[in-house]
């Protein structure tokens, strides 16, 4: 899927479910952090108008995700938590690159964006395809399919602004990466966890 290199062992949606004012304040500020990214693109890439519109299209409906998430926390009568530390987000941090040219950098964080996209849509899939509730269940399919277009268009970004960066070749890398990483994951209840 999305040429993840390893899946989600299904079980880890249980972890999930058992834990669901817990798993609904992980995602709520996930979807706010991608916000923040696509803010962060806008605000460094600024010469690129076709990337700010859709960036900008983007922050809004990261925030309506945001917005939906803290909705369903508020009617089940449960607490938005503290901002979460994302440890998955802040290994692939690490992988990006930041010593080459301001374009590399620019190529590397769209693929870091695309990475975090792809595994949130697997683990959304996951979800919705695991869990017992109906109404959680229907919610992580609508939004499985809207990050797979966000998937879609940072790739597509990488590829129309790569100049002398080999996108296929730099993506087969972060692949392999997040395959490495992704294995000491998927036993606690966050969307990356
Ligand atoms: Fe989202
Ligand atoms: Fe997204």
């Amino acid at each position: 899927m999305l040429g993840l290199k390893l899946l989600t062992d299904p079980r880890w949606a249980n972890i999930a479910e058992s834990n669901l004012e817990e798993i609904l304040t992980d995602h709520a500020w996930c979807e706010q952090k991608a916000a923040s990214n696509a803010i962060f693109l806008i605000t460094n890439n600024s010469e690129h108008a076709d990337l700010v519109i859709k960036m900008a299209e983007i922050a809004m409906e990261e925030m309506e995700h945001f917005r939906q998430v803290v909705e369903i926390i508020k009617q089940r009568g449960y607490t938005l938590g503290r901002e979460r530390r994302d440890d998955y987000v802040n290994q692939l941090m690490k992988f990006a690159r930041k010593d080459g040219s301001r374009n590399t950098s620019f190529i590397d964080r769209l693929l870091f964006a695309a990475m975090i996209e792809a595994r949130s849509c697997e683990r959304f899939r996951v979800l919705s395809q695991n869990i017992q509730d109906k109404e959680l269940a229907k919610f992580y399919y609508d939004l499985m399919v809207s990050e797979a277009t966000h998937y879609t268009t940072f790739l597509g970004f990488a590829r129309k602004y790569a100049e002398d960066v080999d996108v296929d070749k730099r993506w087969a890398e972060w692949l392999e990466y997040e395959g490495q990483l992704i294995q000491s994951y998927g036993n606690s209840e966050a969307i990356h966890g």
